[in-house]
């Protein structure tokens, strides 16, 4: 049997082998993670700096991107509009049609019967153009008109283009032309300049083929009224600087 004394001093003994154990243990635990612990640290105390205080980010909500935390802004809507459908700020319009003027329209006429040649060619055989100078060989024939069904249009898609529209094909590759058309500053209008538009479509005046206006010869001069002599036709005087010596 242990007297009192003795059992205090034997649990003293086991609360100080125990306590010793623990320092030794903590000491370990310090050794292997001290590093992590730090950086962890380290990193908590960069984001606090970075990132906007509460009462900041609540101000900034509505107005600006949080630039600081670098939010990425959400993901555009990736299914673009196949067909394009006008500028939304231009007037509404129509477009004059084409295709009463068309000689040999409609086309299946005879390509229903013919096969589809896809290799870009000369044609021989052809009852129509067969000469491109338009793109300066970057295209074919295919490229706007569409192979399987002569008697529209396609675009660089794949889409049908009726006739009447070849505008929305042209814009595909000149757009600047083809917002200038839309707004007035390019091409011509049918109709007057209130009430509904109507525009005359890239084709009234560009041969799709061969697009580029030939310089025209100016008009005759208007006819003298009665009674006044005809001006004699000096020749126009040479600056003194472009005199040739
Ligand atoms: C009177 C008959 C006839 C009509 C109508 C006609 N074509 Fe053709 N087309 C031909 C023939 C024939 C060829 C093949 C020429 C060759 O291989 O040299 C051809 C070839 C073509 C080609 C070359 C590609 C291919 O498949 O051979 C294109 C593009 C084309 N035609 C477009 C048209 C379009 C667009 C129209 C309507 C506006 C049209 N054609 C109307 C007879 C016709
Ligand atoms: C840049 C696009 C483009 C290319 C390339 C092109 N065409 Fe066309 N083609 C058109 C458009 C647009 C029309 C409609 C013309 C109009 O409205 O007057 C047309 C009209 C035609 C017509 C009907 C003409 C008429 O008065 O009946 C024929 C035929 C034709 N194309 C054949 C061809 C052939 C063959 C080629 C290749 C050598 C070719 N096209 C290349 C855009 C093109
Ligand atoms: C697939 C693209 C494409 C389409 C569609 C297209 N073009 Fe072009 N166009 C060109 C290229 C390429 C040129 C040559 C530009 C150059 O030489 O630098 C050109 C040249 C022209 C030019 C002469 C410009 C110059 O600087 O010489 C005119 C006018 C023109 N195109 C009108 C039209 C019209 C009208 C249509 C619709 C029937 C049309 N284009 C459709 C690509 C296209
Ligand atoms: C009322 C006639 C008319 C209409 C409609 C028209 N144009 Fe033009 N376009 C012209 C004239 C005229 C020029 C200047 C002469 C030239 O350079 O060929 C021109 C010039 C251009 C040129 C530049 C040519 C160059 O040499 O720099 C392009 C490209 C062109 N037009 C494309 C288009 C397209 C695309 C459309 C339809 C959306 C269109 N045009 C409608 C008359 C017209």
């Amino acid at each position: 049997m242990l007297t009192m004394p003795q059992r205090w001093r034997q649990r003293g003994r086991v609360v100080v082998l125990l306590a010793s154990a623990s320092v030794a243990l903590a000491w370990t635990l310090q050794a292997l993670f001290a590093p992590t612990v730090s950086q962890a640290a380290a990193a908590a105390a960069t984001a606090d700096a970075n990132a906007p205080s509460p009462a900041e980010s609540a101000a900034s909500a509505p107005r600006h991107r949080p630039l600081r935390t670098h939010v990425e802004p959400a993901a555009p809507n990736p299914t673009e509009p196949l067909v394009f459908e006008g500028y939304r700020d231009a007037p509404p319009f129509e477009v004059v049609p084409r295709k009463q003027h068309l000689t040999l329209y409609p086309c299946s006429t005879c390509h229903k019967v013919l096969p589809l040649n896809t290799t870009p060619r000369k044609l021989v055989a052809a009852p129509h153009v067969a000469d491109l100078p338009h793109g300066k060989g970057r295209m074919w024939c295919l490229t706007c008109h569409q192979g399987n069904d002569r008697d529209h249009l396609v675009s660089l898609r794949g889409q049908k283009i009726d006739f009447d529209r070849a505008d929305q094909q042209c814009g595909q590759c000149h757009g600047d032309r083809h917002r200038d058309w839309h707004f007035g500053g390019h091409g011509k209008r049918a109709e007057g300049w209130r009430g509904e538009r109507q525009l005359y479509s890239c084709t009234h005046c560009h041969d799709p083929h061969n697009p580029v206006l030939q310089p025209r010869a100016p008009g005759p001069p208007p006819p003298l009224r009665a009674g006044l002599l005809a001006h004699p036709v000096l020749p126009h005087a040479t600056p003194p600087a472009e005199k040739k010596p």
